[in-house]
């Protein structure tokens, strides 16, 4: 397994290009299912996320082309092969249970294996199956898969959701969109991501009203056109990269960066005295002065602080002036990267659900682990400006969610190398 290796201490000056949002385009890619024209995708990020998808969506019988270096998605599902969804594949990314609702609106069947619990949480699906039993669909779990049928199509209704799952949301709305009558999903996820898939699904000729809200209204229609769809910007990739400058001095400019993906955050960051400007191209940021102060975050649904960016919020914290308290409200095991963390030199102390970081003056460099996607990120983040060398093992967790990490870093000044496994 590759690892990333960092050395301390340089400022970081230039500029970042944000990609495309992989919790979008993991979303997006399906939509391929609900139609037999051809989707394209642009902007699309480079990812082993995408990669993975686009071989569930093969395995299902759709044509998956990546083109132009990967910047380009073009799919096309004429005469679907199959409609189940393995264990193999769904255990290594949950994001393939969004084929379940387009699935269901498209063949009337399909057949999802359970992702099974994952390095942040239990992640369990009944938000997704009350959502699409409501809509009419049977829905039985067996030998670990649920096993889903809509004998005679979906029919809309209003649809309540007992929590804004971000995941349900999508599948829901893509059901949604071709059942017959109306459907009300109430306590929407508002996600930007949950905004994009909606304006693609436009595009094709569906009907919705108020996604970005948390009641979102949707008028079936009898099929679905094709469409070429730019994926919006990464919020997370931009937030973790805006985190780097604070974290490390100097002033690094988020190329493509959008205030509106990331206002609570940026809230935080100018509560620690970090200076953050829209630029034309995208969002500067430059510590101001010294140390950034502690603050204190409780991760929410959009539009409140996001989950995604807690691990790399914390690794800034980890340094700050002052004591700053975390609230981890989304997942029930988000705190891995704490313990990492602390093999640095940081304070940290972690009950249940609350994280409390004692800022100290400067971490120390040391061999640590990833565990997750976000966590293993935050750990590069604390190695720009620990002392000495951080080495940070398994990075295929990284190469799901962040393009050429050691690449965008490297160019900003960051003295980041990758070490291919012998
Ligand atoms: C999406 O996951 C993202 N993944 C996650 O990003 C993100 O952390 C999460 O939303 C929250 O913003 C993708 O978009 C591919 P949820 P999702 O359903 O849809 C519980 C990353 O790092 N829940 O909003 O799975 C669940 O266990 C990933 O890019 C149920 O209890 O998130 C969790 O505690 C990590 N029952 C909470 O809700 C359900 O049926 C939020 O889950 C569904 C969810």
């Amino acid at each position: 397994m590759d690892s990333i290796i960092v050395n301390g201490g340089s400022e970081l000056h230039g500029q970042i290009h944000i990609a495309g949002a992989k919790n979008a385009a993991l979303a997006l890619m399906p939509v391929t299912l609900l139609t037999e024209e051809p989707l394209t995708l642009t902007n699309t990020p480079r990812l082993s996320d995408i990669r993975t998808m686009s071989q569930l969506l093969q395995s299902l019988g759709a044509e998956v082309t990546a083109l132009n270096d990967g910047r380009v998605v073009a799919l096309s599902s004429h005469g679907l092969t199959s409609t189940r969804a393995d264990y193999d594949i769904v255990r290594k990314m949950r994001a393939s249970n969004l084929v379940l609702g387009p699935l269901l609106a498209r063949e009337g069947r399909a057949v999802v294996s359970l992702p099974g619990g994952c390095a942040i949480g239990a992640r369990p699906m009944d938000i997704h199956t009350t959502a699409l039993e409501a809509l009419g669909a049977e829905i039985e779990l067996k030998d670990g898969y649920l096993h889903a049928e809509a004998r005679g199509g979906l029919k809309g209704a209003v649809v309540p959701l007992r929590f804004a799952s971000v995941g349900a949301t999508e599948n829901l709305l893509m059901a949604a969109t071709l059942a017959k009558g109306s459907t009300v999903i109430e306590n929407a996820a508002r996600e930007p991501e949950i905004v994009d898939l909606a304006s693609c699904l436009r595009r094709m000729g569906a009907q919705i009203e108020g996604d970005g809200t948390s009641r979102i209204e949707i008028q079936g229609v009898d099929r679905l056109s094709g469409a070429t769809h730019p994926v919006v910007t990464d919020r997370i990739e931009l937030g973790t990269y805006m985190l780097a400058p604070v974290i490390a001095g100097g002033e690094v400019e988020c190329v493509g960066g959008r205030l509106d993906l990331v206002t609570a955050f940026v809230e935080k960051l100018e509560a620690a005295g970090v200076e953050v400007e829209e630029t034309q191209v995208g969002l500067k940021v430059r510590r101001a002065n010294g140390r950034p102060s502690a603050v204190d975050v409780v991760t929410e649904p959009f539009p409140g602080f996001p989950t995604d960016l807690q691990a790399q919020m914390m690794a800034m914290l980890c340094t700050a002036e002052g004591t700053s308290v975390l609230e981890e409200r989304i997942f029930e095991n988000r705190f891995m990267h704490a313990p990492e963390l602390m093999r640095m030199g940081a304070d940290i102390e972690v009950h249940g659900g609350t994280a409390t970081v004692k800022g100290v003056e400067r971490l120390k460099g040391a061999p640590v682990m990833a565990t997750d996607l976000r966590a293993s990120v935050s750990l590069i983040l604390a190695g720009l400006a620990a002392e000495g060398e951080t080495q940070v093992n398994r990075v295929y967790h990284l190469d799901r969610g962040y393009e050429h990490v050691e690449e965008k870093l490297g160019a900003v000044g960051a003295r980041i190398e990758r070490v291919k496994e012998r």
